[in-house]
């Protein structure tokens, strides 16, 4: 992917023509948009495992955000299991750069960083710590998610703009997600637009519209109901 650095180390696709994550704080971001739309860090609550989904890693600072919060609040024995659908593979040097814009995930960083196999391919399994595994599917988000077995508590829809990055808000694609998710199960975005909204609800999922980042006046969220028996 063509990467062009804007600011210093504030990642910028040229292929795409967008940003990975809002100019403002893409780590304050991360926490309103998808740990907070997902209900997180109050749903690992008393969860022995917890499977978390996400499409696009980009520079995998949802995942270490994810992982800073989770060590803070994780019970003893319980395990959090991140998959991510990515296309492109960022280089570690670039995931480097990216995220040291942020003290905060420090630790998190050099320990993705120190696990990164350059150049990822195939699915790469990182065991980061005792209680926590990342998994990053290279290839299209369709292709990894339809071949994904796993069924998944919680997504996080980061795909570039709707208007730029359709192959990853597509109908199929949010019905792919919806099939993989348990019921009771959510998802999160900072995208509003019409049609991905109307795509997750075709899909089967209730729909929520809250206030997004920053000034962004909507982001979506929502559940997965339980089937009537
Ligand atoms: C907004 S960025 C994700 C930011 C990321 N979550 C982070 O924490 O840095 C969108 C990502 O989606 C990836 N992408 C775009 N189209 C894709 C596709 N069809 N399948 C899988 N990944 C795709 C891009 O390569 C990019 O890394």
């Amino acid at each position: 992917m063509q990467l062009e650095w804007r600011d210093g180390d504030m990642p910028y696709s040229t292929a795409f023509g967008d940003h990975f994550y809002c100019q403002t704080d893409g780590r304050l971001e991360c926490g309103h948009v998808f740990l907070n739309g997902n209900g997180l860090p109050e749903r690992w609550r008393g969860r022995q495992s917890f499977l978390i989904g996400e499409l696009g890693f980009g520079t995998g600072l949802n995942f270490c955000e994810t992982w800073r919060q989770w060590k803070l609040v994780r019970e003893a024995g319980s395990t959090l299991h991140f998959v991510s659908f990515e296309l492109f593979p960022m280089r570690g040097d670039d995931i480097d750069r990216a995220l040291a814009h942020w003290p905060e995930i420090d630790a998190e960083r050099k320990a993705l960083v120190a696990a990164w196999p350059d150049p990822a391919s195939g699915t790469a399994s990182l065991e980061l710590d005792g209680q926590t595994r990342l998994s990053v599917v290279c290839g299209p988000a369709f292709e990894g998610v339809a071949a994904s077995s796993e069924v998944f508590d919680a997504w996080y829809l980061d795909g570039f703009a709707p208007s730029r990055n359709g192959d990853m808000w597509s109908a199929e694609l949010m019905q792919l997600v919806h099939d993989r998710t348990r019921e009771g199960g959510s998802f999160a975005t900072y995208a509003a637009a019409g049609f991905v909204r109307r795509n997750l609800q075709a899909a089967g999922f209730a729909v929520e519209r809250r206030k997004g980042f920053a000034g962004k006046r909507e982001m979506l969220c929502g559940l997965k109901p339980a089937s009537e028996a």
